[in-house]
């Protein structure tokens, strides 16, 4: 069943080989003063950096740069680009690179106008957004997070210990985004494996709730198929436009919010991952691979059905002559095997975690679940058991 719901995307996609073909025109709304985020280096790398600045020279922009955002982007970073927009009377931040660099374009959109502390005001006491924003446009370079189509922001304050996401309305989405497969040919292995596992991640969070007959459902494991598939094959051969583009894709479409429809969703392997990922700063999508699999052999039981429907139709466990938790353990041991076919660690040890680290990160995480909330000592032994993966 689909309960009553409002479905609002505003960002415009302009998706392919010729996209950026399109950045002039699509600047052409906006007033003159751009500020250009981006991250450590690799656009520089891959051309990409100097085609923009050629794109925007044309439309005739004036360009100021906010260079050097980390991945998992830091709350200091985004006072940085407050302080420039504000400065430079900003137009429209325009964010080329992964979903770190989005993000914090996001964030310093909330944050430029913001009267007090924008992250106590916002990832903390999560108030309403009650300031002037300004645009933000985005060119991706790596295919995992779909901050290229929501209004999400997951920033890191260093000071406090605490990563956290915060889900803002649809006026912070990008305008626009454009969405090239052949930029994200260049993305190192382990992360396009991580950016991977991050989009299959967003697909189980909204997949692992409900147990009624939803469309949404379809979708998911319908894209969940098209992911696996595609991974395989960039696996093998990482320019293959098919397989890269399918990539981007489910991406974008795995948290965009079409999907998530009607849906409870469950987000605690999320939860779980920004508080390991503000202790080690380890890749998204690495943390979350490690997390899952500890993750749902706690919790099948309680969505069994669910759960078998994942092993049968995802990874084409034959059920003969099993019983229902026999099935449903096989499919996670197959989604075990997928991590290590994408070379992702299946221990948060080899993630940077230290057994120290382990109760202090359960202390922090927000509690949460698809099938049920868990306790703070349930978060904290699975985290125990993904530091004693092997
Ligand atoms: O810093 P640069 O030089 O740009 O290098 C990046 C970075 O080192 C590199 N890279 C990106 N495109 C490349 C490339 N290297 C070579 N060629 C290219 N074409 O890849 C590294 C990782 O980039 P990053 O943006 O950090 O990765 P990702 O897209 O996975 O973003 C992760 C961040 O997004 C948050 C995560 O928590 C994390 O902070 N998330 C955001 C969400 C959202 N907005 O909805 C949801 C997600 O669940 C997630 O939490
Ligand atoms: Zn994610």
């Amino acid at each position: 069943m689909l309960n009553d719901f409002i479905f609002h995307n505003p960002t415009k996609i302009y998706f392919g080989r010729t996209a950026l073909s399109h950045l002039k025109e699509a600047l052409a709304e906006f007033g003159p003063r751009v500020l250009l985020v981006y991250g450590k280096g690799a656009i520089k790398r891959i051309g990409l950096y100097s085609a923009v600045m050629k794109e925007l020279a044309a439309a005739g922009k004036q360009v100021t740069e906010l260079a050097g955002v980390s991945p998992n982007p830091r709350y200091s970073e985004v006072l940085s680009g407050a302080a420039l927009v504000r400065e430079n009377e900003i137009d429209l931040i325009l964010a080329v690179g992964g979903g770190s660099v989005i993000d914090c374009a996001k964030a310093i959109s909330v944050s430029a106008y913001c009267e007090g502390d924008a992250w106590q005001k916002y990832w903390v006491d999560f108030r309403p957004l009650e300031n002037r924003v300004v645009a933000v446009a985005s060119i991706l370079t790596m295919a995992g997070t779909a901050s290229e189509m929501n209004s999400g922001s997951v920033i890191t304050n260093e000071a406090a210990g605490i990563k956290e996401g915060r889900v803002f309305p649809p006026e912070v989405c990008p305008r626009f985004s454009i969405l090239n497969p052949e930029y994200t040919y260049t993305v190192p292995k382990y992360q396009m494996a991580s950016g991977i596992f991050d989009i299959l991640s967003h697909l189980m969070e909204q997949y692992f709730s409900g147990e009624d007959d939803n469309t949404s459902d379809y979708l998911l494991e319908g894209l969940m198929e098209s992911l696996i598939r595609s991974a395989r094959v960039a696996l093998r051969e990482p320019t293959d436009y098919e397989a890269r583009s399918n990539i981007m894709w489910c991406a974008t479409m795995a948290l965009n919010y079409i999907t998530g429809v009607s849906k409870t969703q469950d987000w605690e392997v999320h939860g779980i991952e920004h508080q390991l990922g503000a202790y080690t700063d380890c890749a998204h999508g690495a943390g979350l691979a490690a997390i899952s699999i500890p993750y749902y052999r706690h919790i099948y039981k309680d969505g069994l059905h669910r759960f078998i429907r994942f092993a049968t139709r995802i990874f084409g466990v034959c059920p003969e002559g099993k019983t229902g938790e026999e099935i449903a353990l096989e499919g996670i041991d197959r989604l075990r095997d997928f991590v290590s076919e994408l070379s992702l660690p299946l221990s948060i040890r080899a993630l940077g975690a230290t057994e120290k680290m382990l109760p202090r990160i359960a202390e922090t995480v927000e509690l949460g679940g698809g099938y049920r909330f868990l306790s703070r000592e349930e978060i904290l032994k699975i985290l125990q058991d993904a530091y004693r993966a092997e």
